[in-house]
């Protein structure tokens, strides 16, 4: 599902390398067909994101996908059939899907058995008959065993976490494809629904809306409803012993929070205080992007952060109030509003850690102003390593390390500065409206924040993105 904006607007050079970069891969469809004839090629294997090469598929467009297994305690298997409904956007003949699951036992393209084999994280699929540009079509992929646990590039862990009461399923930034077969990049967004039967006492929790939950013969059978387009990196299906409860925002959004009841008491004064922190960033940022919220708390030790999975964040152990708060905001900046390349990620770490000051002297702790001054933010040496690194280009190790978090918070907060409040809240609003369910990159955000305040910010975000060294002037 693709929301690009195209029209009218500036595309950056990155940005249209990236559109392109499909056609270009395939020199032969460049050459003059007959006209209406299908020019059958290979879909590329991958959008071609530096941070990820092998993220994403080109050829088609994911709509939908429907993930539907049974679990076992034991060894935590799954038994799987995932469906991904999609539109060919070439004709092809040959396609990928990104993979590194347990064993596939059958592949069907629109109800016909097709070819496949695995290199890697590509699952790479020839349909037949082969596939027509424009038209849908559907996979369904079933497969058996237990999902793997994925290392990522600053060795943290994620995708398939075994913990002592089930499995804790972080997906960012390529933990998706543990446990389900897809097209695992943030530009290809798409609703999902969610069908798992586990023993009966234990809570299977996913995103959006649970449908229903039905027991028979000591087996439970979840089904979850994520009715709006998401990234793969924020599905997850947290399994485990929870303690369930339900409330809603005083404006009537549901809230399912589920609590490892070893972190009951703990988490509690956090997780009451979901309502009123969802309140507070409607009010500045605009209403809350999706149908349901809540909480998902977990002991996962080994994994040791928190991810803002869609409608319901994700936390390894009792969340801190701040960073509830922050995975709360990235509803708005990061789910809503996605990043279109991974080296753009303080749109959502920056976004969310400001989102973060700004609760925090809501909450009558400290003001924005202190926290940007603070020894761990700008108060940091001009010799500090901190300023080291350029916030628009982290690299994969350092993606979610200290620069996009807080580099990324003051960068707002000095916009904020320079162009003052009714400007700045406008933006931060116009941002998450104009590009809801979508895909942005600083490059939009610069163009929109310059159209907001009527300033030629060349020189502002040059020095606090693109540059390395402490910002003196501004
Ligand atoms: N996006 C998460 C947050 O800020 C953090 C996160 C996701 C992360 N995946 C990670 C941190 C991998 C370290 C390693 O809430
Ligand atoms: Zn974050």
């Amino acid at each position: 599902m693709r929301f690009r904006r195209l029209g009218g607007t500036a595309v950056t050079a990155a940005a249209l390398s990236l559109l392109v970069s499909v056609p270009l891969a395939h020199p032969a469809l460049a050459a003059p067909g007959e006209p209406g004839k299908p020019r059958y090629s290979a879909g590329a294997p991958s959008i071609g994101d530096s941070y990820f090469p092998g993220q994403g598929n080109g050829g088609f467009d994911v709509q939908h996908y429907d993930i539907t297994f049974s679990y076992e305690t034991a060894g935590r298997r799954i038994d799987a059939v995932t469906t991904i409904t999609a539109v060919a956007t070439e004709d092809l003949d040959q396609f990928d899907l990104d993979f590194r699951g347990p064993e596939i036992t059958s592949l069907t393209v629109n109800g016909h058995q097709a070819d496949f084999r695995r290199d890697g994280q590509e699952l790479v699929v020839t349909p037949r008959p082969k596939l027509k540009e424009g038209k849908p079509f559907t996979v369904v992929v079933k497969y058996a065993g237990t999902p793997p646990v994925i290392t990522d590039p600053d060795e943290s862990i994620e995708g398939w976490v075994p913990t002592d009461d089930g499995v804790f399923v972080p997906g960012e930034p390529q933990g998706s494809t543990a446990w389900y077969p897809g097209s695992d990049h943030p530009t290809d967004k798409a609703t999902f629904t969610f069908h798992v039967t586990v023993p009966e006492g234990i809570t299977a929790v996913g995103n959006g809306q649970l449908l229903s939950q039905t027991t028979k013969n000591g087996r439970t059978t979840f089904v979850w409803d994520s009715t709006e387009p998401m990234a793969t990196y924020l599905a997850t299906m947290t399994i485990g012993n929870f303690q369930v409860t339900r409330s809603a925002t005083p404006s009537g959004i549901p809230i399912y929070t589920a609590v490892d009841p070893q972190l009951a008491t703990q988490s509690a004064a956090t997780v009451a205080r979901i309502p009123d922190i969802i309140e507070y960033f409607s009010t500045i940022f605009g209403p809350y992007p999706f149908a349901s919220a809540g909480a998902i708390v977990d002991r996962a030790p080994n994994v040791g952060y928190a991810l803002e999975s869609q409608t319901k964040p994700i936390f390894s152990s009792s969340p801190s109030l701040g960073t509830m708060a922050h995975e709360i905001a990235h509803q708005w900046y990061g789910d809503s509003v996605s990043l279109s390349r991974w080296s753009d990620i303080w749109l959502n770490e920056g976004f969310a850690t400001y989102a973060q000051w700004l609760w925090t002297e809501h909450n009558g702790g400290a003001t924005a102003q202190q926290t940007f001054s603070s020894s761990s933010n700008y108060g940091r040496a001009a010799t500090s390593s901190f300023w080291q690194t350029v916030t628009t280009d982290p690299g994969p190790v350092d993606m979610f390390g200290n620069v996009p978090y807080n580099r990324g918070a003051m960068t707002l907060h000095a916009l904020r500065g320079k162009i003052g409040d009714t400007a700045f809240f406008r933006l931060l609003k116009d941002w998450a409206t104009e590009h809801r369910y979508g895909n942005a990159s600083t490059a939009d955000f610069v163009r929109q924040a310059q159209e907001v305040s009527g300033m030629n910010l060349t020189n502002f975000f040059d020095v606090w993105l693109n540059q390395k060294g402490k910002p003196s002037a501004w």
